[in-house]
């Protein structure tokens, strides 16, 4: 196991990076069988990892991190732009100059006792236009075992880098260093000194501290989010926080469709959807990560820039997701779940009735009395894109395919409902930078607080927001551009019994086929005050065992609500400032007119 290059950049790179963090040893990662087993191996010894039960879950491994290290970590994720306006108000900024000081201090020999990484990977199929190349240097096992699975890691990667190739740079520490004689903790971090950190302007990308997601992970949220974002916006496509799904009709005919969902709110579910209405198909391209271009026609073309999925453990069953528990029968990394006592893994919702006995994610005895839950909240598995029973054959297409929809939202248990959609691209993206959701386990905070999440990208937008804004809206009138329609959606809302209304889950491809038709122009919409909504019979409800009341209320326009958010999202707005693209504060106002006229209508 081992790689090579003759990039100049790199080696020299490479070169000054091991020099500050004074690595034990260099080891050039290719990709292969034997390094996923030497990492193992070394995981296994070291107590980090167990193997499971190769009768179970053959090639399987289960990891459980520290109490303290299990989420991203957003009050420690920095863009350092040479301006603090740049990185705008929903980002934390770090004067650059005083970040590298600081990081200088902190990596000088941060990986003393151990082994320094050198991962090429490639996000995109490699050598694809779209695709790009990062090298991540990691003294983290496990972080190189994951690549593996989520990435495409290899030779070939430092074979199209060539002499003189560019690649986005990422160091990567657990911040750990080990003196003489010293053996790792079996999980090693450094949670009193996290910091994610990215410079947009040189494209690079720092992270030292935790050994967890996307804080370690860095070509997921650091890379194909925050600074592919920067890429995009100074190039003219689109990195977003969104699923990818190829759409089927009865006929056969086929649809591409993009989502957009905070973290946890159900991308990975739906790109995988099994249709509860017959002769539809749902098939993946990807789950979570989505770069699009426009190609000759004016559309937009998507690719997935991951190679695996990084899926929410807990819910996760064979019938909520019976694709997802499929793509991890082997091959399968498991973090913070439980184990059974025959070497396999559970978490809650995995099945109805919980195992007598587990070892829980702390390592501690665990029956169905127990007070606290068998697998963290944010548990995740790690499974290979392509062990997923209805992965598209387009998957790995370097073309990417031409995106019809875009469905955006995320919890909200009053106000917004089930799908309303956009007027046009603009009334689109504006709908999308008002997206407001309850926070949940994927990152460190107060669980069910509702947040402004604007395009689910809070937390991966690289720069200022409202510039993110304006690109949206510049994209629309790039010239010739055919721009998808846009969706609001909500699968969250709740009755008064607090229970949500909707089932969700395999059922909302109820809504995909309302989306399908309308994009094709054959299914009925009533115009209202928030936009285009279905009629009541235009959704497909048939066998769904549904009171027709919380079917009503599932489509209502909340007038009141909408009239009440719109201060918010006002207030919100003025936290820009001047860097608020105007054309939302006239969707604003648009809205607030439409809203008051629908009132007088009625009264
Ligand atoms: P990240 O990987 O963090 O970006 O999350 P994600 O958007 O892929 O979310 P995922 O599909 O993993 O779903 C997260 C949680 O939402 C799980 O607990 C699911 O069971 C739940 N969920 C997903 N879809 C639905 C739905 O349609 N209805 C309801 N009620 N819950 C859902
Ligand atoms: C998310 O939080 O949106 C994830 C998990 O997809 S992580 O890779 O940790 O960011
Ligand atoms: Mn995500």
């Amino acid at each position: 196991m081992s790689s090579s290059s003759n990039n100049k950049k790199l080696l020299a790179w490479v070169d000054e990076i091991a020099t500050l963090c004074q690595p034990d040893n260099i080891v050039w990662c290719d990709g292969s069988d034997e390094e996923w087993d030497a990492m193992w191996d070394i995981m296994v010894k070291g107590g980090t990892a167990r193997k499971l039960n190769e009768d179970k879950r053959p090639n399987s491994y289960h990891v459980n991190s520290i109490p303290a290290d299990v989420a991203r970590v957003e009050d420690r994720t920095y863009i350092c732009s040479a301006k603090e306006e740049d990185a705008g108000p929903t980002n934390n900024w770090f004067d650059p100059a005083e970040m590298r000081e600081k990081i200088n201090g902190m990596f000088s020999g941060c990986m003393k006792g151990r082994t320094m990484y050198v991962i090429p990977f490639s996000m995109g199929p490699v050598g694809s236009d779209i695709a790009q190349i990062g090298i991540e240097l990691s003294d983290s096992p496990y972080v190189v075992t994951n690549m593996h699975i989520m990435t495409r890691v290899g030779q070939n990667v430092l074979d199209v880098l060539g002499e003189d190739g560019e690649f986005v740079p990422c160091v990567h520490s657990v911040g750990v260093p080990l003196a003489e004689g010293e053996t790792s903790e079996p999980w090693p971090c450094n949670p009193d000194n996290r910091y994610i950190v990215h410079y947009p302007e040189t494209r690079e990308i720092w992270s030292f501290g935790s050994g967890y997601g996307g804080n370690a992970l860095l070509g997921k949220k650091c890379f194909a989010l925050r600074i592919a974002g920067t890429m995009a916006r100074d190039e003219g496509w689109m990195a977003e926080h969104m699923l990818i799904l190829k759409l089927t009709n009865p006929e056969g005919e086929v649809k591409f469709v993009a989502g957009a969902f905070p973290s946890a709110c159900g991308k990975t579910n739906l790109a995988m959807l099994t249709p509860t209405i017959p002769g539809w198909k749902v098939e993946t391209i990807g789950d979570d990560i989505c770069w699009m271009k426009f190609g000759e026609d004016g559309r937009l073309y998507a690719i997935n820039p991951e190679a695996g999925f990084f899926g929410v453990a807990p819910g996760t069953s064979m019938q909520s997701n019976a694709n997802a528990m499929l793509s991890l029968e082997s091959n399968a990394v498991f973090t913070n779940v439980a184990e059974t006592d025959d070497g396999d893994v559970w978490w809650e919702g995995m099945t109805e009735e919980a195992p007598a006995h587990l070892i829980d994610w702390k390592g501690n005895d665990w029956t169905p009395d127990s007070d606290e839950p068998s697998s963290h909240p944010n548990a995740r598995f790690t499974a290979r894109a392509n062990q997923c029973p209805v992965i598209a054959d387009e998957w790995e297409d370097p073309k990417g395919v031409p995106i019809s929809a875009i469905l955006m939202g995320g919890r909200r248990a009053s106000v917004v409902p089930l799908v309303t959609e956009a007027l046009d691209w603009n009334h689109g993206t504006f709908l999308g930078t008002i997206i407001a959701s309850e926070m949940t386990a994927a990152a460190f905070g107060k669980l069910g607080e509702l947040r402004r999440d604007p395009m689910a990208m809070l937390p991966f937008c690289g720069y200022n927001m409202a510039d993110y804004w304006g690109h949206w809206l510049k994209m629309g009138q790039t010239e010739g551009a055919k721009m998808p329609k846009i969706y609001y959606v909500n699968w969250f809302r709740k009755n008064e019994a607090g229970k949500f209304m909707w089932p969700g889950f395999g059922e909302n491809s109820r809504v995909l086929k309302w989306v399908f038709e309308r994009c094709n122009g054959t299914a009925d919409a009533i115009e209202t005050a928030i936009g285009n909504m279905p009629t009541l019979d235009a959704i497909d409800f048939d066998g769904l065992d549904m009171a027709k009341e919380d079917i009503a209320n599932l489509m209502r326009v909340d007038t009141d609500g909408w009239l009440s958010e719109l201060a918010g999202i006002e207030e919100y707005y003025a936290t820009f400032g001047d860097r608020l693209p105007e054309e939302l504060t006239h969707q604003v106002n648009a809205l607030r007119e439409r809203l008051e006229d629908s009132k007088q209508a009625v009264a």
